[in-house]
């Protein structure tokens, strides 16, 4: 797949960047083997191809550290990196060796490359990414937030946190969104945009 070498470049030297820290090769071993290069990010949205996963990761990881500067200065780019890199890891697996997307063989004019594995853990996504990367790394309270709650208002259990979310929290769900929506999956629509202005 075009770009897919450059984006797995990207993610070993965000990788290398937080490698110091304990579990973290463990962590990205695990979900290697598991399926993180070639997993995708959704089943019918945004990046629901084979890749799609590791690019939306790098991306989080990336734009995350760009607005880290302006928003939450005092983070330590390594928090922001594992966050970003990893707050997905539950699209990959469930923890007990199942897949999270199954490829949906005989998809045809209903569009829908992926099914959802009805035999992984039932639990939810972000909490799920949670129990996962907690396997390997001992996280802090706003790491722990971030990842489980990255969703925001998308998911019921903002319910949980709406009333004081953590800073953390909101820079990583933020990235999340901005990567998904304009940078993912309304690229052709800016790239039509561009085009039209190139035109005139
Ligand atoms: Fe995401």
């Amino acid at each position: 797949m075009i770009g897919l070498e450059k984006t797995k470049n990207e993610y070993s030297e965000l990788l290398q960047r937080i490698s110091n820290r304990h579990g973290v090769k463990e962590l990205a071993a695990y979900l290697e083997k598991h399926g993180f290069f070639t997993a995708p990010a959704s089943t019918k949205y945004h990046l629901c191809i084979e890749g799609g996963l590791l690019i939306h990761s790098v991306s989080v990881a990336k734009l995350a550290l760009k607005l880290k500067p302006v928003l939450l200065p005092d983070a330590p780019d390594e928090t922001v990196i594992l966050c970003g890199l990893f707050h997905d890891a539950h699209k990959v697996t469930d923890g007990f060796s199942n897949k999270t997307y199954l490829k949906n063989e005989g998809y045809g004019s209903e569009r829908q490359p992926y099914l959802w594995n009805k035999e992984q853990l039932n639990f939810s996504g972000a909490q799920k990414s949670l129990l996962i990367i907690s396997k390997f790394i001992g996280l802090s309270r706003d790491e722990m937030q971030a990842i489980a709650y990255h969703d925001g208002p998308y998911v019921p259990s903002w319910e949980d946190i709406k009333n004081d979310p953590y800073p953390l929290t909101l820079l990583i769900h933020y990235a999340d969104m901005w990567s998904c929506w304009i940078l993912e999956r309304n690229k052709a629509r800016l790239m039509e945009g561009k085009k039209f202005m190139e035109d005139v």
